[in-house]
């Protein structure tokens, strides 16, 4: 097993630190930025069934589910198509209103996940079109979907997921990217600059990993922290949900993931000294929204954790800690603010002596209801 560990503590931290290969390895093959084309053959074999959907629905559990909220937010963007995000386990159940022309996007690391694969077994009853995004090829659900694009990311051992969520978000990318190509919903200048940036974000997550010995200090000041609180907006609203989920999974400290603005009906009320606060606070993407909810959390002296574009000012001036991550496009960001979230829960776990990689009443796949 130290093997297979290739020299780190723990499962967990290796495929954190696996995150650029992994991410590159999803798009290698698939993305010719000289060329200016994405070519994936799930995608390519179905464009016009793709093309003709009138909304897309997605079916996920877990942290898939929260890969599949940031695609909500790049596909609505991008290919101005109305995206549904839905747990595996609500959809099966409520007798959910599918089209002919609906397509339901099914993600799972594992593709064994018992909710999701019910899910898409319910969508094609009813007639949908369904595409999977797994990572463990030939899986149950990689099989029973009409077709799909593998994430590519590796084996993932450690329970809490990393180098999945991220992967997921960059085939989901490659996805919106294509058929808001096809669609001309984007102007081909724009296309060819995302594809290029989408090519350089291996190199920014490098980058953002170089801040692990920072965010281990921030570890050590919070790890007695009874509650933290996770915010974000926009692309990174659902980033909040998995730093929130990455701690409460592996460390068992309570965490809550909002929307920064929804703070004030509710979560505003828990800030005291004792509150630890993330929040991502990236350039664009509501900025100075962003600030102005930092303002209310230090007015009620929360302990701000930001984390912020390279070069912030602002945020630095009123937030306790601020983490730096390489400037990118803005629907691009939450492949490099989830780095600095997934080293702080993994360095509060380990500072508080859990089992990082196997977290007590937690499965990696969950095959049975
Ligand atoms: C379990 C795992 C999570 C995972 C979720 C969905 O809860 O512990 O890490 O996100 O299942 O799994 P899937 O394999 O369908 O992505």
């Amino acid at each position: 097993e130290q093997i297979e560990k290739g020299g780190y503590d723990h499962f967990m931290l290796k495929e954190i630190y696996e995150q650029p290969n992994a991410i590159s390895d999803t798009f290698r093959g698939r993305m010719r930025v000289d060329e200016g084309i994405i070519k994936m053959a799930g995608v390519d074999d179905n464009l016009t069934k793709l093309l003709n959907a009138k909304r897309i629905v997605i079916v996920a559990c877990g942290t898939s589910w929260h890969a599949g909220l940031v695609a909500e937010y790049i596909f609505e963007e991008l290919v101005r198509l109305p995206v549904e995000v839905e747990y595996a386990s609500e959809f099966r159940y409520r007798n959910p209103v599918i089209h002919q022309d609906d397509v339901i996007i099914a993600i799972s690391q594992s593709g064994e996940t018992a909710d999701t694969m019910a899910a898409i077994k319910l969508a094609k009853e009813k007639g949908a079109f369904v595409f999977g995004v797994c990572n463990v090829v030939g899986s149950s659900i990689s099989r029973e979907t009409h077709a799909g694009a593998y994430t590519h990311a590796g084996p993932e051992i450690g329970v809490a997921s990393t180098k999945a969520f991220t992967t997921q978000i960059t085939v989901l990318a490659l996805i919106a990217l294509k058929l808001a190509e096809s669609k001309g919903t984007i102007p081909k200048s724009d296309f060819h600059y995302y594809l290029q940036e989408l090519e350089r974000i291996p190199e920014k997550v490098k980058i953002s990993l170089q801040s692990a010995a920072h965010v281990k200090s921030i570890a050590e000041t919070y790890k007695e922290a009874k509650n933290f609180l996770y915010l974000g907006r926009g692309f990174n609203f659902p980033v909040a949900l998995e730093g929130a989920l990455k701690l409460k999974e592996i460390s068992y400290i309570h965490a809550e993931g909002y929307p920064a603005a929804e703070m004030k009906h509710g979560p505003i009320a828990l800030i005291d000294e004792q509150m630890p606060v993330v929040v991502i606070a990236t350039k664009k993407g509501h900025y100075d929204k962003i600030v102005s909810n930092i303002q209310e959390i230090k007015s009620r002296q929360g302990k701000i954790i930001a984390v912020v574009t390279e070069g912030d000012v602002t945020v630095k001036e009123l937030a306790d800690h601020v983490i730096e991550i390489p400037e990118t496009e803005e629907f691009l960001t939450p492949l490099l603010t989830t780095i600095p979230l997934q080293i702080l829960s993994y360095y509060i776990a380990v500072m508080l002596g859990k089992n990082v990689d196997q977290p007590r009443n937690l499965a990696k796949s969950v095959t049975v209801e």
